[in-house]
C-alpha cells in the first residue's frame, strides 16, 4: 500500500496506533479517536509528521466524521468498545460503540464516496465453536457475548453496504491481540493486579481456558497485506494456543516470582459470562494468500509481557 490517504478510526488505541505507525511509512494517515480508551501518548511520536493528522471526534457523530473523509481512499475502522466484560453490565455499550458506530462510518463513507473499508472483527463472533481451529465458513454463528453479537451485526452491515453501494470491504476476525501499548486482556489485568498485590495473583476462571494469541505487529501486517484479497473475510491468529495458567505463570515469573496463583473459577470454568473458554482460528486462507506470522501464540504472549515491563 503506497501513497494512499487512509483514515484510521480508533487511531489512539492499542492496535490502531500500531497500525498508524506501520501505514505512515508509505501513506498519509488521518487518525480519529474520541479518547474514551485511547491515549494521546500512543500517537505522540507521529504528530510531528506532515503525513499524519489527528482529530478527536466520536465516530458516531456522522457529520463530523464526513469532514475527515474528504479525499480518503481507504478507511481502517478499528474504533470500538473492545472490552468484552464491559458489555455484561452495560448491555447498550456494544450496540452503541460497535453497531451504531460502524453504521455511522459506513454512512460517512457513502456520502463522501469512499469505496474501501477494512474492519477489525473478532473470533468472538464464533461463540463456543464446535470446530477448533474454526474456519471462516463455520456456522451457525452464535456469539455468547454482546461484544461478539455487535461485531457480527457490524459485519452484516458492512456486507449489505458493500452489496448496495459498491464498497470494497475486508473483514478480519482477530484472535487475542497482544503487544506494545496493550490496554486490556489477561496480560494487562495480571500486571495491574501484581502491581497492587505482589504475593497473590487472583485469576478469573479455572486456568484451563486456552486461546490463540497473535502479536500486534503480525496482526497489523496481516490486515495491510491481506485486505482486498479473495472475498475479503479472513481469520487472523496463530496456529498455537496458550492457556491462562501459562500466561499467569509467565507473568508471575517476570513481575513477582513466587507469587501464589489463585484461580477464582467462573461460569463453566471460564473467566466470566461471555468468555470463550477454548478458541483457535483456522488461518489456512490467510496463509494461502501469502501472509505469515513471526511469533507463535506463546512467543507472542512472552514478548507482550516483556513489552509491558519495558514501558513501565
Ligand atoms: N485487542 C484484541 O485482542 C482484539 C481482538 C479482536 C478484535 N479487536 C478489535 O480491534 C479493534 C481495536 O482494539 P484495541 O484492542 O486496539 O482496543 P482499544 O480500546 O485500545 O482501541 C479502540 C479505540 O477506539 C476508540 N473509540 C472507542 N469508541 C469510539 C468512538 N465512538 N469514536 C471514536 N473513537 C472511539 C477508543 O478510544 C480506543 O482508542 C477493536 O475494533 C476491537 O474490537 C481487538
Amino acid at each position: 500500500m503506497k501513497n494512499k490517504k487512509i483514515l484510521v478510526t480508533g487511531a489512539a488505541g492499542f492496535i490502531g496506533s500500531n497500525l498508524v505507525e506501520y501505514l505512515l511509512k508509505d501513506n498519509h494517515v488521518v487518525g480519529v479517536d474520541n479518547l474514551s480508551n485511547g491515549i494521546m501518548k500512543n500517537i505522540k511520536d507521529f504528530q510531528s509528521s506532515s503525513s499524519f493528522s489527528f482529530s478527536k471526534i466520536d465516530v458516531k457523530e456522522t457529520e463530523l466524521l464526513k469532514r475527515e473523509m474528504e479525499g480518503v481512499d481507504v478507511v481502517f475502522h478499528l474504533s470500538a468498545n473492545a472490552d468484552v466484560r464491559k458489555g455484561f453490565d452495560d448491555s447498550k455499550i456494544d450496540f452503541r460503540e460497535n453497531v451504531q458506530a460502524t453504521h455511522s462510518v459506513l454512512e460517512a463513507m457513502r456520502s463522501k464516496d469512499v469505496k474501501e473499508l477494512v474492519f477489525s472483527s473478532t473470533s468472538a463472533v464464533y461463540g463456543n465453536a464446535e470446530v477448533i481451529p474454526t474456519p471462516e465458513i463455520y456456522g451457525p454463528l452464535k456469539p455468547i457475548s454482546h461484544y461478539g453479537a455487535s461485531k457480527l451485526a457490524a459485519e452484516a452491515f458492512i456486507f449489505s453496504f458493500s452489496s448496495n453501494y459498491g464498497f470494497k470491504s475486508s473483514i478480519f476476525r482477530f484472535a487475542n491481540v497482544v503487544g506494545r501499548k496493550g490496554t486490556h486482556g489477561a496480560i494487562h489485568d495480571f500486571i495491574q493486579k501484581l502491581a497492587k498485590n505482589r504475593s497473590v495473583l487472583d485469576v478469573l476462571g479455572d486456568g484451563t481456558q486456552t486461546k490463540s494469541y497473535i502479536y500486534v505487529d503480525d496482526c497489523v501486517k496481516g490486515i495491510v497485506e491481506l485486505h482486498g484479497k479473495e472475498d475479503g473475510l479472513f481469520n487472523l491468529g496463530t496456529r498455537g494456543r496458550t492457556s491462562v495458567t501459562q500466561i499467569a505463570e509467565l507473568t508471575v515469573s517476570s513481575y513477582s516470582p513466587g507469587a501464589k496463583i489463585n484461580f477464582l473459577g467462573g461460569p463453566g470454568g471460564a473467566g466470566w459470562n461471555g468468555d470463550i473458554k477454548f478458541m483457535g482460528l483456522d488461518i489456512t486462507k490467510a496463509f494461502r494468500n501469502g501472509w505469515r506470522y513471526e511469533l507463535d501464540s506463546t512467543e507472542a504472549v512472552k514478548k507482550a509481557i516483556a513489552d509491558a515491563g519495558a514501558s513501565q
